[in-house]
């Protein structure tokens, strides 16, 4: 790491103090000149810093750029040095597969500024302006059979759930099987993504893909996607940074990932809910069907009952809510 990007994780990781270019160079064990110039180039190259009491220095409060040292100051060790930060990708799925697929162990993190081509669930695109959103792949272990698969998806939204609700205070509903959601608008979606061995046919490692509208530039979106949309932080002033969050994010979901046999999180999915008990269309043979969705089981599967009484068990596929 450079200077440039030491001084920076230190201004990230305390954000509420200013500190002397004297301290600084102290810690760093180099002069105030060189100090003052990482401080310059910093400046230069975006980064809002305030000179603020006794002439130290500290990020003003609305500078939010992803970086991987602002992220680096909160993100688990083991995950660090295997932490990618971009300003823009086509799709942080595509770059972490293919950093999979050439052998990058698991636990890699990608983390975007904007995407050209977000990827959503069911061939859809992901809407992912610059200074907006989270947008974050992270790559885990397959845990051998695909049984588990919707059990990724169904843990990765409780992580991410979670995470948002530990950082922000924000709490958010699930909607099955992983998009989260603030009342009735949908702020979060996740797309998972199997990376396979061409040989073998076997499934090498898993990509959870996490998109979050973090904070609403309503310019920056197509208005029909806007209808629809909702933003963890609409008109107020977010009171953390993008890189707290997408830290904590990328520390429960490799977590939980690799815990999936202990079913507990269920209980977390289940209470933060916002189907069980309402009235929903699933899609099946692209037709949509009335049903009622009753409950969540231990796979993540929702069981849902139809208008003849009868029940099922859906283990993966596309419902809607049907609001009133
Ligand atoms: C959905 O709501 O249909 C899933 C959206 C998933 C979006 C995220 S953003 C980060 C990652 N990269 C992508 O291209 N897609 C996922």
């Amino acid at each position: 790491m450079s200077l440039k990007d030491d001084v920076l994780g230190y201004l990230e990781g305390h954000r509420e103090e200013s500190v002397s270019g004297e301290s600084l160079a102290e810690l760093f064990g180099v002069s105030r000149t060189a100090v003052w110039k990482a401080i310059k180039s910093l400046r230069d190259e975006g980064f809002n810093i305030d000179a603020g009491t006794n002439r130290g220095y500290r990020l003003a409060p609305e500078s939010d750029i992803l970086t991987a040292s602002g992220i680096g100051q909160w993100i688990l060790p083991e995950l660090r040095d295997k932490l990618v930060v971009l300003d823009e990708t086509d799709s942080t799925n595509n770059r972490a597969r293919e950093l999979a697929a050439s052998g990058a162990a698991s636990g890699t993190v990608v983390v975007a500024d904007r995407q050209t081509a977000g990827k959503g669930r069911m061939g859809r695109s992901f809407a992912s302006p610059s200074g907006s959103g989270i947008y974050m792949s992270i790559v885990v272990d397959p845990e051998a059979d695909m049984s588990k698969g919707i059990l990724i998806t169904t843990a990765a939204a409780v992580a991410t759930a979670g995470a948002v609700e530990a950082v922000t205070g924000i709490s958010l509903d699930i909607k099955w099987v992983n998009d989260l959601y603030k009342d009735t608008r949908k702020l979060c979606g996740i797309l998972c993504e199997a990376v396979t061995d061409i040989e073998t046919g076997g499934i090498e490692s898993v990509v959870i893909g996490i998109g979050i509208n973090f904070k609403a530039q309503r310019d920056a979106y197509p208005p029909e996607v806007l209808e629809r949309m909702g933003f963890l932080y609409d008109g107020q002033v977010p009171e953390v940074t993008r890189n707290r969050l997408a830290a904590e994010i990328a520390n429960r979901v490799w977590t939980l990932s690799k815990n999936l046999d202990d079913r507990s999180f269920i209980e977390e999915y289940r209470r933060r809910s916002n189907v069980i008990g309402r009235d929903i269309n699933y899609i099946s043979g692209g037709v949509a069907h009335p049903a009622r969705a009753v409950d969540i089981d231990d796979m993540g599967g929702l069981v849902i009952e139809e208008p003849d009484g009868s029940r099922r068990t859906l283990s993966s596929g596309e419902i809607s809510i049907r609001w009133i």
